[in-house]
């Protein structure tokens, strides 16, 4: 990787600000390679220089790669005069720039949102040439029927909508999920509409190969570890 100021490194993995990082280069707190250096305008690579900040080793990321459990009523947006964001829901040591919401969701849909500043996998994840996989669980007002099923398996033309035939399992007599790869906009309710359903609940449960982590309640997020990185623009992975 191409050699990097040491401040700017630290600003950006959010450990100091370029004028903190002085102070502590200056206070003999940033080691480099074993040796204490007193400036924070040395060019190092941070992928391979060792960092220790105040005896911290610097874990360097690229890019973060973050799940979060949606709540209602938080938007999808990077910042919103408003309304609150998924990224004002981040905690302190996740936060960093240039962060986003990879694809929305509607702001009363909860569930698995991504969050990250790498728009390359952001676009793989997302793009229905890619036909990476998004399960939703869904509730609506009506009794859903085999023939429900067979339409959206048919793929749904409504007017000026179309759409990719989707997988669907009726769970219960208005429950059920369904598996998509394209993400227009409001796309469940607009194919649940179309055979006449309006839909009540809406969560996603899984993208590509990754499902969304019980254990976190709504608001709440987590990191990805490297396989479950890589699994986000698994096209192979299908539930249904
Ligand atoms: N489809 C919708 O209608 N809304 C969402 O938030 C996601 C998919």
């Amino acid at each position: 990787m191409a050699l990097q100021r040491l401040d700017k490194i630290l600003s950006g993995q959010n450990i100091a600000t370029r004028t903190e990082s002085k102070k502590l280069a200056l206070k003999g707190l940033i080691c480099v390679n074993g040796e204490i250096t007193k400036r924070s305008d040395i060019k190092v690579d941070p992928e391979t220089d060792e960092i220790i900040v105040k005896g911290k080793k610097l874990r360097y990321r690229k890019h973060l790669y973050i799940m979060m459990n949606k709540p209602a009523g938080i938007v999808s947006a990077s910042r919103d005069k408003n309304t609150k964001t998924v990224i004002d829901l981040l905690p302190e040591h996740l936060r960093r720039d240039d962060l986003f919401p990879a694809g929305r969701l509607d702001r009363d849909t909860t569930g698995f949102i991504l969050i990250t500043d790498d728009g390359e996998l952001s676009h793989k994840m997302l793009s229905p040439k890619n036909h990476v996989y998004k399960l939703y669980s869904v509730e609506c007002d009506k009794i859903l029927t085999r023939d429900d099923v067979q339409k959206f398996a048919e793929g749904i033309v409504s007017g000026e909508d179309t759409f990719l035939p989707a997988a669907m399992k009726i769970t219960g007599t208005n429950t059920a999920l369904v598996e998509i790869c394209e993400g227009k906009f409001h796309q469940i309710k607009r194919m649940f509409h179309s055979v006449g359903a309006e839909v009540t609940r809406l969560k996603r449960l899984k993208i590509g190969g990754v499902f969304l982590d019980e254990k976190l309640s709504e608001g709440e997020c987590r990191e990805l570890d490297e396989k479950e990185i890589s699994a986000l623009t698994d096209k192979t992975e299908k539930e249904l």
